[in-house]
């Protein structure tokens, strides 16, 4: 008998649900979060944490920190300086990772695998269901490299790098002194040391170009969009590579 009551209690407690539309299936983007999950708790928590705060159990062991994912901000982007990525951009990293960070590679993944996981990781910030994404900048036809434009890109370094990232592209600029010069989460950063050559983004014309349009969010490295013309990106670009090793 108890049990007849509990069956038309739960049928009765169903029914106006399935009514109501509320039983229909879940649209897809959740059901790419719901898959992303496990993945997520597989691969990625113990150093982005549970809630995808960047405090998983081993973040404390590793520097630069693991990202905290609630607030939407992501450094590497194809999008313009305060937008939200694509989410190409973020499977970009995670299937590339983040060279001489501990971020691993994860490209032994399937493409779906990838897919869910990016949904998973969005879903942290509200963000992604209120804004629009940001569209990816455009990035000109790369002009020959030629001494009049190395000499105006490394005029431009000393007026607009140099601060940060020192006279010599040493990463030892005057600013960025330790206390003080940290990213939007209060870790210390450092501008990187461009002799050594350690770049995550790429060392080609358009992995530099992009750099220097877009700014790297969250940390002190700027967008120069606004103060800078196409053509003198350019001449910097070209300046930083003769820098790198
Ligand atoms: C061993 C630690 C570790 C693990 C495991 C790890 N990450 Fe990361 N991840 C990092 C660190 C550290 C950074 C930040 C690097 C930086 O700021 O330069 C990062 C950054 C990121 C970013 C942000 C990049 C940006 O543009 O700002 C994404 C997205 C990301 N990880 C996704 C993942 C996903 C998804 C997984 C699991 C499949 C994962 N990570 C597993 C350490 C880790
Ligand atoms: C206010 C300080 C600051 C200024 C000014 C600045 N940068 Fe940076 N830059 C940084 C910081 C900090 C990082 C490292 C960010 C991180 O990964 O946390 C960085 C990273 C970089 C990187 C590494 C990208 C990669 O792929 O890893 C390059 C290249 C670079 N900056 C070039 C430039 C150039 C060229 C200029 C001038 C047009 C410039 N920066 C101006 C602070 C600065």
């Amino acid at each position: 008998m108890r049990s007849d009551i509990l069956v038309l209690g739960l049928a009765l407690a169903l029914a106006p649900r399935a009514l109501s539309g509320e039983g229909k299936p879940a649209p897809p983007r959740a059901a790419a979060v719901a898959w992303g999950k496990s993945d997520y708790e597989r691969f990625c928590v113990s150093c982005h944490g549970e809630r995808g705060d960047g405090r998983g159990p081993s973040a404390r062991w590793v520097d630069p920190k693991p990202r905290d994912f609630t607030e939407g901000i992501y450094k590497w982007r194809s999008t313009p300086t305060g937008t939200l990525p694509t989410d190409a951009d973020l499977a970009r990293t995670i299937v590339r990772g983040l060279s001489y960070t501990s971020m691993p590679r994860w490209n032994g993944l399937l493409d779906e695998q990838v897919a869910d996981l990016v949904a998973y990781v969005e879903h942290f910030s509200p963000r992604f269901s209120t804004e629009p994404r940001g569209t990816p900048i455009d990035v000109p036809a790369e002009p020959p490299v030629s001494p009049a434009a190395l000499a105006e890109g490394r005029k431009l370094y000393g007026v607009a790098c140099a601060s940060c990232h020192g006279a010599n592209g040493r990463g030892d600029g005057e600013s960025a002194k330790w206390p003080g010069f940290s990213d939007e989460w209060g870790h210390r950063v450092r501008p990187r040391d461009l002799t050594a050559g350690h770049l995550q983004g790429g060392r080609t014309g358009r992995d530099l170009y992009r750099l220097l349009v877009t700014g790297l969010d969250g940390t002190p490295m700027p967008s120069y969009a606004a103060a800078l013309t196409p053509e003198q990106v350019w001449s910097v670009v070209h300046y930083v590579q003769s820098l790198l090793p």
